[in-house]
């Protein structure tokens, strides 16, 4: 067995010596800064192994006063009805976000940045503002290199998501039920590790998520894991759901690496690196986000051994289904003792939340990270984890 805290450099509580398992306690950190990510002027040279974010939409009207906000201008293009200009002026806020993250993420590390188009009619005519695509041309000119692309298909309201557009050709539109997470790498390399590296191996996933997870077409992905409950603030905070930023932080992290997302919203990407069992980052311009991640924080013990436990669950009815057919298995878990497919994944070992603290940034880890600054701008939580051994 290793002793994964100490192998990833944390602490290792004693306090956590009643934890079920044989493992030791796993420590990860989380920080938010409540300013602007245009620069990410608080964090050092690479700070973070992985960005997983989701902007505010350009040409949605829901952003448009947070645009006005950061450039004025995007408010008179827009009473102007000059919709072109306002796209361009509002991707140049969302560009100085972009321009810096090849700084603060290591090379090779892996940026995803969930986004939707807009269609709207401006001075009087209607478009599609493809915000997908002005992003891909910004990470390309700062040395991002894209790789496959995502879909994922939303919930849509079937009935009346066609009211106006009449049954008569030719001019209806077709609405749009997708959205894109765009995956891009930092530079030409991937990430190197050394071989057969624990915490690499720990945080691998089973083979048949695998089929499911790099797949390029995501239909389900809202499933039962609803983290905000309030479907109001859900709206207005624009929270992606819960399944999207835990799918790409255990696609492409480890255990050890830290998570930014410099639109942190109400921390759905730092719910799920706390689930995931990695450290994350997070910039917010509302100050009152804070509060709702604190609630959602106090079931996240809950959350993750419920993740933890069904990903458990659908591996060993994979196992029985494959059997039940006639298939024989070669490999057997570690930890866990039940088949699996591949040598890959005999050391796969998934973690719970135990505690959650919040507190001062003590130590090293942060400053390694994050430069000083006024600490009510900031706000830090210490998570202890222990194994899942059930
Ligand atoms: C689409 S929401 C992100 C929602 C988030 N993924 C979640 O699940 O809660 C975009 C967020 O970016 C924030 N924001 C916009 N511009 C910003 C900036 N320049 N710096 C920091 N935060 C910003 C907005 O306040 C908003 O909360």
């Amino acid at each position: 067995m290793n002793l994964v805290g100490e192998a990833y450099g944390f602490r290792v509580s004693e306090s956590l010596s009643d934890w079920p398992g044989e493992l030791p306690a796993m420590e990860t950190r989380h920080g938010i800064v409540i300013g602007d990510a245009r620069g990410l002027a608080e964090l050092a040279d690479d700070a973070v192994e992985l960005v997983v974010t989701s902007p505010p939409y350009p040409m949605v009207e829901m952003w448009d006063e947070v645009f006005g906000d950061l450039d004025n201008d995007v408010r008179t293009a827009l009473d102007s009805g000059d919709g072109e200009r306002a796209f361009e002026l509002m991707h140049a806020q969302l560009d100085a976000v972009w321009a810096e993250l090849s700084r603060v993420l290591v090379d090779g590390g892996i940026a995803c940045i969930n986004i939707g188009d807009a269609t709207r009619s401006v001075g009087g005519s209607f478009r599609v503002y493809q915000n997908h695509a002005r992003i891909i041309e910004a990470f390309e000119h700062h040395g991002f290199v894209p790789l496959p692309e995502i879909l994922w298909r939303k919930p849509t309201n079937s009935g009346t998501k066609f009211m106006g557009s009449g049954m008569v050709p030719p001019n209806a539109y077709v609405t749009l039920e997708h959205e894109y997470i765009l995956v891009f790498r930092n530079g030409s390399e991937s990430r190197e590790f050394e071989p057969g590296a624990d915490h690499r191996y720990e945080a691998a996933y089973f083979w048949e998520e695998r089929n499911q997870w790099f797949s390029d077409l995501w239909t389900e992905v809202r499933g039962e894991q609803q983290t905000l409950e309030n479907g109001e603030l859900r709206e207005r905070s624009a929270a992606f759901p819960f399944e999207i930023p835990y799918r790409l932080i255990n696609m492409y992290s480890v255990y050890g690496d830290t998570v930014l997302d410099p639109f942190w919203g109400t921390g759905t990407t730092s719910l799920a690196a706390l689930v995931a069992g990695r450290n994350s980052l997070g910039y917010e311009l509302e100050p009152s986000f804070v509060d709702v991640f604190r609630d959602r924080i106090g079931s996240v013990t809950d959350l993750s051994k419920s993740v933890g436990r069904q990903r458990l669950s659908a591996h060993r009815a994979f196992v029985k289904q494959r059997r039940d057919s006639g298939d024989r298995f070669e490999y057997e878990s570690e930890p866990y003792g039940f088949p699996v497919m591949t040598t890959q994944e005999e050391s796969l070992q998934l973690y719970a939340v135990r505690d959650v603290v919040e507190g001062a940034a003590d130590g090293g880890w942060w400053q390694e990270r994050v430069n000083a600054g006024a600490a009510d701008k900031r706000h830090w939580y210490r998570a202890t984890h222990g194994p899942i051994d059930e």
